[in-house]
C-alpha cells in the first residue's frame, strides 16, 4: 500500500530532502499552562492566556460551549478532554505549519495507541485530516483556529462519554471502549502536549506515518455537496491535500475540511 508518491507532486517549491522542525530562533522554550474545572470554551481561554510563549496550554473537565468545526457545537459533558494548545508562528516553519492537521492527528493517534492492546490498536484510526475513529466512529477531534501570531489547536477527545456528533448524529465512540481508564485523562493531555512540544519529525516522516493509520478502503462521504457523494482516499500531499476518486473514475484534491 504505497501511497505517498513524491514523483507526483515534483512542482512543489520546497526541496524533497528532510526538513526538520528547528525554532525560527535559538531561545528557552516558554510555556504556560492553565488547568481549569469548568470554561466556556478552551479555545477562548488560550487566546487570553497567549502572550509571547512558544507553547501554551489550557485544559479544562467540562465546556459550557464548546466548539466544533463548520460552526458546530461540540458536546462537553464531565470525564473527556477539552484542550487547547497554543503554537507561537516561530516554532511553524512552513513545512510543519502546511502538515500541521497531520502532524496534530498523528500525536493524538500515538498517544491514545500507547494506552491500549495491540488488538484495540489495530481499531484506531484516523481520518483525513485528523479525526481520530475507534472501530469506525468518531472519537476524538481537533479544531484548528488562527490567532495572532498563534495556532490555536483544540482537542476534543471522548475518554468516559461518547455523545452523539452534533449536527448528523453520527455514531461516536469513546476511548474506554478501547480499554483506556477514564483516569488516565490527564496522562494523556501531558502527553499529546508534550509530543506537540518535543516534535522534531520532517514531512516525509509524517506523511508517511500518517498514511499507515488511514483506512483507505473505507469510503468517505463529501459534505458541503449535493447527495454527499461517496468518494474513496487515493493519497495525501506534501501540503496535506487528500487526493480522492469519485465513483465515475474521476480525481480531485480535496484542501480542507469537506469530509463528513
Ligand atoms: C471537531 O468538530 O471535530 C473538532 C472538535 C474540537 C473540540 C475541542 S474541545 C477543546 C477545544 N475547545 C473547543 O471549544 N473546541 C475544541
Amino acid at each position: 500500500m504505497a501511497r505517498y508518491d513524491a514523483s507526483r507532486h515534483s512542482t512543489f517549491t520546497y526541496p524533497n530532502a528532510p526538513l526538520p522542525f528547528p525554532p525560527a530562533r535559538n531561545h528557552p522554550l516558554i510555556t504556560s499552562e492553565l488547568r481549569l474545572a469548568s470554561v466556556v470554551s478552551t479555545m477562548d481561554a488560550a487566546r487570553e492566556l497567549a502572550t509571547t510563549q512558544d507553547y501554551l496550554l489550557v485544559s479544562a473537565e467540562t465546556q459550557s460551549g464548546g466548539k466544533g468545526t463548520r460552526g458546530r457545537a461540540w458536546r462537553s459533558p464531565p470525564g473527556n478532554i477539552y484542550m487547547t494548545v497554543g503554537i507561537h508562528r516561530r516554532r511553524l516553519p512552513a513545512p510543519r505549519l502546511a502538515l500541521l492537521p497531520l502532524e496534530l492527528g498523528l500525536h493524538l493517534w500515538e498517544e491514545s495507541a500507547s494506552r491500549v492492546t495491540e488488538e484495540a490498536r489495530s481499531g484506531l484510526k484516523l481520518k483525513w485530516p485528523n479525526d481520530l475513529l475507534y472501530q469506525g466512529r468518531k472519537t476524538a477531534g481537533i479544531l484548528v483556529e488562527s490567532f495572532g501570531d498563534y495556532l490555536m489547536a483544540g482537542f476534543g477527545i471522548n475518554v468516559a462519554a461518547a455523545p452523539e456528533v452534533t449536527d448528523g448524529g453520527a455514531p461516536a465512540a469513546c476511548l474506554a471502549e478501547a480499554g483506556i481508564p477514564p483516569g488516565s485523562r490527564e496522562a494523556l493531555v501531558e502527553g499529546i502536549y508534550q509530543r506537540i512540544r518535543a516534535a522534531e519529525s520532517d514531512p516525509e516522516s509524517i506523511l508517511l506515518a500518517w498514511q499507515a493509520k488511514v483506512d483507505w478502503d473505507r469510503p468517505v462521504r463529501l459534505r458541503d455537496r449535493e447527495g454527499s457523494p461517496k468518494v474513496t482516499a487515493v493519497s495525501v500531499n506534501r501540503h496535506g491535500h487528500l487526493l480522492v476518486r469519485h465513483g465515475n473514475g474521476t480525481e480531485e484534491w480535496l484542501v480542507s475540511e469537506y469530509l463528513l
